[in-house]
């Protein structure tokens, strides 16, 4: 599908999915602006991505600021939200402060940017929310992090209904090789990769092109609508 003409916000556009995302819009001939805390980081990628690509820098929890970044992007057709920060830990060690953490980024931060998106989406447009693997495959320590996934998937359902004729869909990754696992050495990154990739039937993890395809056909498709798109390499089933 051509994205000529067609303009695509994507909040986590920097890294990992909402950048694989960006370049595949950009190579339909669309217009792209990414968004993120580090401006630093968005300067430069945006740099690279070329084709007019922009950026703004906010954090998804500050709601005055998600407002007022979409006042002056004005008319756009397509909204992605792929930002995270988590923190994978046991209910008992988890502070109150990674929880709001968690709580910006993947929940208040989708609702915001949905909210002051919606006046300035094209009808035929659609919102994108990235949830995950972790509301159907509950693991230990992952507890907010599922009830997040959980939570993000049934706003996008009521939204589907408040803001039709703009379409709300999920994409629910399991596994994928992005930036997010940097915190982890390069031998436990590759050691939870492996272990993964050996209980899934398609025998690997996720690339972030497998789900920037997966968010351009709900995206490109104006009969998809309330639908959760699991891009897990079955892995709900695994
Ligand atoms: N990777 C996986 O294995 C996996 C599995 C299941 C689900 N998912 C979900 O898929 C989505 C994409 O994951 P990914 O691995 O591609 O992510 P990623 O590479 O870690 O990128 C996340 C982006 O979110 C931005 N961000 C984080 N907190 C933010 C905030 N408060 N305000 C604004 N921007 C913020 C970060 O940029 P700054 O630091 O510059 O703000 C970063 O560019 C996420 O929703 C994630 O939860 C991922």
């Amino acid at each position: 599908m051509s994205y000529a003409g067609k303009k695509v916000i994507i909040l986590g556009g920097a890294s990992g999915m909402g950048l694989a995302l960006a370049k595949k819009v950009i190579a339909a001939g669309g217009q792209v602006v990414i968004g993120g805390r580090n401006a630093e980081k968005l300067g430069r990628i945006a740099a690279t991505l070329g084709n007019g690509t922009t950026y703004k820098a906010f954090d998804l929890g500050d709601e005055a600021t998600v407002k007022a970044a979409f006042d002056e992007i004005g008319a756009f057709d397509h909204l992605v939200t792929t930002a995270a920060e988590l923190t994978f830990a046991p209910m008992s060690d988890l502070t109150t402060a990674q929880v709001q953490s968690m709580l910006v980024s993947k929940f208040w931060g989708p609702f915001y940017a949905a909210k002051y998106a919606t006046p300035h989406l094209a009808k035929d447009g659609s919102v994108t929310f990235f949830s995950g693997l972790a509301a159907y495959r509950p693991a230990p320590g992952a507890s907010i992090v599922a009830s997040l996934n959980a939570a993000l998937e049934g706003l996008a359902m009521s939204l589907a209904l408040e803001i039709k004729p703009v379409r709300v869909n999920v994409v629910s990754p399991g596994v994928v090789d992005t930036p997010t696992w940097d915190f982890l050495s390069a031998e436990d990154r590759q050691g939870l990769f492996d272990s993964v990739a050996g209980g899934l039937p398609v025998g690997r993890v996720g690339h972030a092109d497998d789900l920037a395809d997966a968010a351009l056909s709900l995206m490109g498709n104006g009969f998809i609508n309330a639908t959760v798109l699991h891009v897990d390499g079955g892995g709900r089933i695994a």
